[in-house]
């Protein structure tokens, strides 16, 4: 790569430490601050050499324990924001603060003549971020979306089994992400600081599949909770039908005291299901229709020959989805090759617009208690 880029970050709370701690040790491992202990990479995770490409020049936050935190670590801290901003030696900024600054931080970056990699969600709304990439436009500095949920192994393998049709054609696909502790943390809980589970978990799950699935929506209707926070939505029902018929839905919980499995993928010629993070990919593909050993079951207090299990073997082959090999820092790697016209931005920033226009038609479909006929 032609240049290496050194960048400064704004905000080193949990996600921000994460990327400080991954770009000064040079591994990219974006681990927690509090995570002392090494984490395993995934079975087939890779980490392309950053300091090839990427440096840290320092970091801010308004917070002093942060900083303080930040000195212990070895890693600069810039006296304030504006420090950072004029220091001719820094080329990009970081921005990991709560999503009501993103988009000041955002302008003032492009402004100072820095390139932004900003967290998701980039904006609060898709009117900010025209705003941003207008001057993203005048000044011609790079504004790259940090929407980086499309390199989980997890969803790789859903992409795969989409892409190559190993299931046939797909009908259905359900994602859920569940947890049982309420919105962690202040800000997330607080509506004018961008709180709320589709603006902290909805943009991954909503920007991938529409990355993934090449074509419109035709219908969108969602349903927001409010079970553990009156004023923002601790979780969402999504359901979003594509022009082929094929419906996806999507779910956030934050009061599941029980999981169900993060993927089920159902196709014409099979079916999968990944329990988890760092799970398998159980995949069961038809072998034929025929089952003539079929026998009613008990279901309840009655009986179902419909419903009752395949015999296997016979006309279903189970298996699990080879694991591959991916590496964590294609995002990164990906905006300094932008930076350096080498490159193609994978996560674009019309894209992140089309992903806020879709999370906002599940806020107008929430509050309506209506389906929207969507993307016409
Ligand atoms: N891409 C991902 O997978 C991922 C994961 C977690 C968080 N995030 C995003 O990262 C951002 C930060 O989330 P977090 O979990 O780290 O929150 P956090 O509350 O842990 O950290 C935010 C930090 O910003 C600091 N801050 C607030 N105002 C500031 C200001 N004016 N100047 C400088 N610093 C300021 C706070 O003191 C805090 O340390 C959010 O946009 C969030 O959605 C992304």
């Amino acid at each position: 790569m032609s240049k290496k880029i050194r960048i400064g970050i704004i905000g080193v709370g949990g996600m921000g430490s994460g990327h400080a701690m991954g770009i000064h040790s040079g591994t990219g491992n974006t681990i927690w601050s509090t995570q002392i202990d090494y984490v395993p990479p995934f079975p087939g995770e890779m980490t392309s050499n950053l300091p090839d490409f990427l440096e840290l020049a320092g970091v801010y936050d308004i917070n002093p324990a942060r900083n303080e935190w930040a000195v212990n670590h070895g890693i600069s801290v810039f006296e304030n924001y504006d420090a950072m901003l004029t220091d001719p030696t820094v080329d990009a900024i970081l921005i990991a603060t709560p999503n009501h600054l993103h988009k000041d931080m955002a302008i003032s970056a492009m402004r100072a003549g820095k390139h932004v990699l900003c967290e998701k969600p980039v904006m609060m709304s898709s009117a900010e971020l025209l705003e941003v990439m207008a001057v993203s436009k005048e000044t011609g500095k790079v504004f790259y979306p940090r929407q980086n949920r499309e390199w989980d192994e997890d969803f790789l393998m859903v992409k795969k089994i989409y892409d190559e049709k190993l299931l046939g054609n797909l009908f259905n696909i359900k994602c859920r992400i569940m947890g049982s502790r309420g919105i962690p943390g202040d800000w997330r809980g607080v509506k004018e600081f961008g709180g709320g589970m589709m603006l902290d978990w909805g943009v991954h799950i909503i920007d991938r599949i529409v990355k993934m699935v090449p074509e419109k929506i035709t219908n969108l209707f969602c349903h927001f909770t409010y079970i553990t926070n009156p004023e923002c939505d601790d979780g969402f029902q999504l359901h979003l039908t594509f022009e082929s018929g094929l419906t996806v839905n999507l779910e956030v919980g934050t009061c599941h005291f029980v999981n169900e499995p993060l993927w089920c993928v159902y196709g014409d010629q099979g079916s999968a299901m990944i329990e988890g993070w760092g799970k398998d990919c159980k995949m069961a593909r038809l072998v034929s229709w025929d089952d003539k050993d079929a026998t009613p079951i008990m279901a309840g207090a009655g009986l179902t020959k419909t419903m009752a299990p395949r015999s296997g073997g016979k006309s279903v082959e189970e298996f699990t989805l080879p694991r591959f090999d991916f590496d964590r820092n294609t995002l990164y790697r990906n905006f300094v090759e932008t930076i350096n016209g080498e490159a193609e931005q994978i996560v674009t920033q019309e894209h992140a617009l089309r992903v806020l226009r879709i999370m906002e038609a599940c806020f107008e479909s929430s509050e309506s208690g209506k389906a929207i006929a969507f993307e016409a």
